[in-house]
């Protein structure tokens, strides 16, 4: 009698674990039944925002790849210009600079630059003057900027001087670095997302502006995910040519050129053959994400399903279980478009980024109206997407921040605990974006050591309350019931 009450109690607390966390499940996770994860975003691929410490003490630290400069001669006061934007001559005639007169540079040393036009050409100049008609720089596009405060005067690899120049510096955007960095990750999360750079297959030595270095990190990485009991999903977060524009992709400039030459999609896809070979059979390998945010607006949806049929066979050629991840065209698609283009039959995850902020739309939401975007769109369109026959849904970037000026703390834990219970239901899982941030909000841990982000709450520990209750269960109700 009493043996049939205590296996009754156990069965039934071990019925409402599988009920109430059991609908999806990822091979590979231990514990767990899904990813809940951090990202190492700001760590291979460096972002200025993250961490601009890293910025701090760079000789001409606002003339790095990709900012944007408009020269003005001092003797005629008149602006530098690149005629039509590019692809021809070059005058000295504006009163007011626009895009003809704004360049951006390519940096090659501290002192050395090459300047790029709007429309992608780069500056030359000689003995006879100047010309914007180059596709690629050398020699004789390569500038010595000697400077004065806002004084620059520009010197020919020839040593001849131009006229003298006055330069203004417009903002800083691109730079990556080296870096190493030792990481702690508690609270349950059973993943790292690492976003990677393609230069990391030409590591130890990439083309410049690139570093050599993140190699050997990842190497670390992933024995130290193992050593911890975690899985790494690495991303391909900069493709060559740039995917986006964005200053955490590969572009020098901020132009976006990936989907217009064959040359960059497949040397992006000898970048995941490099790294799914590397890392396929690594016992902390649990996906690769083929391509990070690549754009809406100017990466046509053919070439990206293109793209992702072939990733996804290289990836199989080394790994039949390992997840690939695809993810959504950032603007204005509709992730359901990958889920119609039959990209690959098995553990195919689409990744979906989810940020309350950097549209318009966002940009003036009380607390609760952000709370309730979380229910309507996102909670309606995952489920639409996990009933979907076809990917896994991963929600691989979301962070506990929003546009909205003084929130209260109470205000954070109402939204992160919308997030979570949303997030949660993700097929596959979500990363949160990012584990170490200087901006307090987006930075994982700090959000949990000063309970901004409440864990507590969410699955995680309910998971984690049922595998104990059914333990205690098995464990003491013997007991005590031979005690009655
Ligand atoms: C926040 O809102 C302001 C307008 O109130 C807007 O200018 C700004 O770009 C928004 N910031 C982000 C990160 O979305
Ligand atoms: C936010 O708080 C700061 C510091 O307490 C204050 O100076 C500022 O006026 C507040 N802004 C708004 C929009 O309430």
């Amino acid at each position: 009698m009493e043996l049939i009450f205590t296996k009754w109690v156990s069965a039934f607390l071990l019925c409402c674990c599988l009920i109430s966390s059991k609908a999806f499940s990822v091979e590979g996770i231990l514990g767990d039944d899904k990813v809940r994860g951090v990202n190492l975003g700001g760590w291979l691929v460096i972002e200025g925002w993250i961490k601009p410490s890293l910025f701090e003490g760079i000789p001409n630290g606002d003339m790095l790849d990709g900012d944007q400069v408009q020269l003005r001669s001092v003797t005629l006061q008149k602006f530098v210009s690149a005629e039509n934007g590019g692809g021809t001559g070059v005058a000295v005639n504006r009163d007011v600079a626009s895009s003809w007169e704004t360049f951006r540079l390519w940096r090659v040393s501290a002192s050395e630059f090459q300047f790029r036009t709007v429309l992608g050409q780069f500056l030359t100049c000689d003995a006879f003057g100047c010309s914007a008609t180059a596709p690629s720089p050398s020699n004789s596009e390569t500038f010595f900027v000697e400077r004065k405060d806002n004084r620059v005067h520009l010197k020919l690899k020839t040593g001849a001087y131009l006229q003298a120049t006055c330069l203004e510096i417009t903002s800083l955007q691109m730079a990556m670095e080296r870096m190493r960095q030792l990481v702690f990750i508690r609270h349950g999360i059973n993943t790292v997302r690492i976003p990677v750079g393609w230069w990391i297959a030409f590591d130890p030595d990439p083309p410049a502006p690139f570093i050599g270095g993140s190699l050997e990190a990842l190497d670390n990485a992933f024995s130290w995910a193992q050593a911890y009991n975690l899985m790494c999903i690495i991303d391909l977060h900069a493709a060559p040519g740039s995917q986006n524009g964005m200053e955490h992709s590969a572009s020098n400039d901020g132009t976006l050129e990936w989907p217009n030459s064959p040359a960059y999609i497949s040397k992006t896809l000898d970048v995941i053959d490099f790294l799914a070979s590397r890392y396929g059979k690594h016992p902390a390998f649990l996906g690769i994400e083929l391509l990070n945010e690549p754009s809406a607006d100017l990466v046509p949806l053919d070439t990206l399903v293109s793209y992702y049929k072939q990733g996804y066979n290289i990836v199989r050629k080394y790994s039949s279980k390992a997840y690939v991840i695809i993810c959504q065209r950032i603007g204005k698609a509709d992730p359901m478009e990958l889920y119609e283009a039959d990209i690959g039959s098995h553990n195919l995850v689409v990744d979906l980024h989810y940020y309350n902020l950097f549209d318009p739309f966002f940009d003036h939401l009380s607390p609760s109206e952000n709370i309730e975007i979380i229910y309507k769109n996102r909670q309606t369109q995952i489920q639409a997407l996990n009933s979907a026959n076809g990917p896994l849904v991963f929600v691989g970037e979301w962070v506990n921040e929003w546009n909205v000026t003084n929130a209260s703390q109470a205000d954070y834990q109402n939204f992160g605990r919308a997030q979570l219970e949303v997030y949660n239901a993700a097929s596959f899982g979500w990363t949160y974006w990012t584990l170490k941030n200087d901006k307090k909000h987006w930075d994982f841990e700090w959000n949990i050591r000063n309970n901004y982000l409440q864990f507590g709450d969410s699955p995680i520990r309910a998971v984690f309350n049922c595998g104990l209750w059914v333990a205690l269960a098995c464990a003491w109700f013997p007991h005590l019931l031979f005690m009655l």
